[in-house]
């Protein structure tokens, strides 16, 4: 609480506003509702309104049913998904499926801000998955022409290991996945490197993003940044980060650690991981945007006071029970950061530890198992295809190695360079073509 207080003029908020869901004139053809099951797999009877959005303007019979997974967060209008470019040319259907608990899609007595521990207790990955297993069997169903249509499902970070899992466990329903930057690797709460390597390569991968951008930028955060290490150490921040300006300083250096893994983890890492060309919820260009305001600031103060970022409830709960992905790392010597490292729990669990899974304290290794993600495991999964991008210090480390088959039904990861975190997502009508030539 004390952080956020503390961090209060270095956030924008506009997730709790966003997260009852968008306006319906954001929805271009408009949304609808369908009606889900709440428990798959059981015959209580129990549904829930779910938001979705369809697109049948180029359909030919027989066509793709391009399925845009829901990620968390209010559901995105199918016009700013890359399914929009395939579907003229495929004569394809495009919809797009409101994740369970966000946006509008709320089981009855819950909320966006008002979801009980017990409320929560369907919100499971096999449930997330079921929900679009029913949706698209009823779209074959329902639309004229569509009921042999191949199901080409697509998603963006989260969305896109849904995306995968769906691929993976439903793959009689979904004939192929489009997977775009995925996290497919460093999950699990344990701290040590033993149990979780990638979790400690983060800050490498964003060291470099950093030093490849511009090197004197680079130094001035080196130095800024092993500043507020030193005075951590000391116990001398209030006086020596004066000039960081906070409306309520922290008061004891535990919170100064907890400010020092934010500013680190949620200023820097987001604004290299989401630098894109144009997206609607990070300035144009932000990497550009931290790198100048950088080489102008003059004080410690003015070189760490860069724009954060927040997420939503239901995101907490999904990243404490059955997704817990965790990007805290500690640094080894000569890396742009300081070797810090807070040793607890998952940042997702924040104080409800009720949350925290079966599985919650797995190694990484063992997560990556559960979700049969292995690249031997993921080496048998036909058409699936795994994009990342350079930019994104999470979802791109530790990346698949798939075997390279002459088969075009064999899957395939790809690494771009110079892209942000699915990046490419963005269809040429949000992101036309040459403004970002990595991403064409
Ligand atoms: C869908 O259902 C929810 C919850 O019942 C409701 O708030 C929302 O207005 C509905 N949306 C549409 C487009 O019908
Ligand atoms: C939150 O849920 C509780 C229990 O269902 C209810 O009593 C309360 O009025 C709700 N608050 C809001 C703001 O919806
Ligand atoms: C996933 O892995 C488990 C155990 O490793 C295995 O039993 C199961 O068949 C796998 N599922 C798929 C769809 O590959
Ligand atoms: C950063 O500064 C350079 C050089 O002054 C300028 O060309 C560029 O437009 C700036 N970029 C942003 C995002 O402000
Ligand atoms: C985290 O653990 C490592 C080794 O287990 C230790 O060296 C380090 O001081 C710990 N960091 C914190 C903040 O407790
Ligand atoms: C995870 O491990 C920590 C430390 O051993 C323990 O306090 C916590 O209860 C464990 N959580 C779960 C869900 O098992
Ligand atoms: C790819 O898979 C489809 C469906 O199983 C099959 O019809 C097709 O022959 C396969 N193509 C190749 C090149 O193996």
């Amino acid at each position: 609480m004390r952080l956020f207080q503390a961090l209060c003029l270095l956030t924008g908020d506009t997730t709790a506003v966003l997260a009852q869901g968008l306006p319906p004139g954001a929805y271009t053809p408009p949304a609808a509702n369908f009606t889900q099951k709440l428990n798959h797999g059981s015959n209580d009877g129990i549904t829930f309104q779910q938001l979705y959005q369809l697109d049948t303007s180029n359909f030919k019979p027989g066509g793709p049913i391009l399925f845009h997974q829901g990620e968390e967060g209010p559901m995105k209008p199918i016009a700013s998904k890359v399914f929009s470019d395939y579907a003229p040319k495929l004569g394809g259907i495009v919809a797009t499926l409101e994740h369970r608990f966000f946006g509008t899609s709320y089981p009855h007595g819950t909320s966006w801000d008002n979801t009980t521990t017990a409320q929560y207790s369907p919100l499971t990955l096999d449930n997330v998955l079921q929900d679009s297993v029913a949706f698209v069997k009823w779209l074959k169903k329902t639309i004229p022409g569509a009921g042999s249509s191949k199901v080409i499902i697509s998603g963006g970070s989260y969305g896109g290991f849904l995306a995968t899992q769906a691929r993976i466990r439903h793959p009689d329903k979904f004939y192929g996945a489009l997977a775009l930057s995925p996290p497919l690797t460093s999950f699990g709460a344990s701290a040590t490197i033993e149990d979780n390597p990638y979790k400690f390569a983060v800050q490498d991968w964003m060291a470099n993003v950093f030093w490849d951008a511009n090197a004197e930028a680079a130094l001035k955060i080196k130095n800024a940044l092993s500043g507020l290490w030193d005075c951590i150490q000391a116990s001398t921040c209030p006086t020596a980060m004066s000039e960081f300006d906070l409306c309520t300083p922290p008061t004891s250096s535990i919170d100064w650690l907890m400010l020092l893994q934010s500013v680190i983890m949620n200023q820097y890492r987001l604004m290299t991981q989401y630098n894109f060309g144009s997206d609607d919820t990070y300035p144009a260009n932000p990497l550009a945007l931290v790198v100048n305001a950088t080489l102008k600031a003059r004080t410690t103060g003015q070189v760490l006071r860069i724009k954060n970022d927040r997420t939503g409830t239901s995101w907490g709960y999904i990243s404490c029970a059955w997704f817990v992905q965790s990007a805290v790392a500690t640094s080894p010597d000569n890396s742009l950061f300081p070797p810090f490292s807070i040793n607890s729990s998952v940042t997702g669990c924040g104080q409800i530890t009720e949350w925290a899974g079966y599985s919650y304290n797995q190694t990484n290794a063992e997560w990556v198992d559960n979700f049969n993600l292995t690249d031997k495991a993921l080496d048998r999964v036909s058409r699936l295809l795994i994009t990342h991008g350079s930019y994104d210090s999470t979802a791109a480390i530790g990346m698949p190695h798939l075997t390279s088959s002459s088969n075009r039904n064999h899957s395939c990861a790809i690494l771009v360079t110079g892209m942000a975190h699915r990046e490419n997502q963005s269809p040429e009508a949000v992101l036309p073509r040459g403004v970002r030539p990595q991403v064409d």
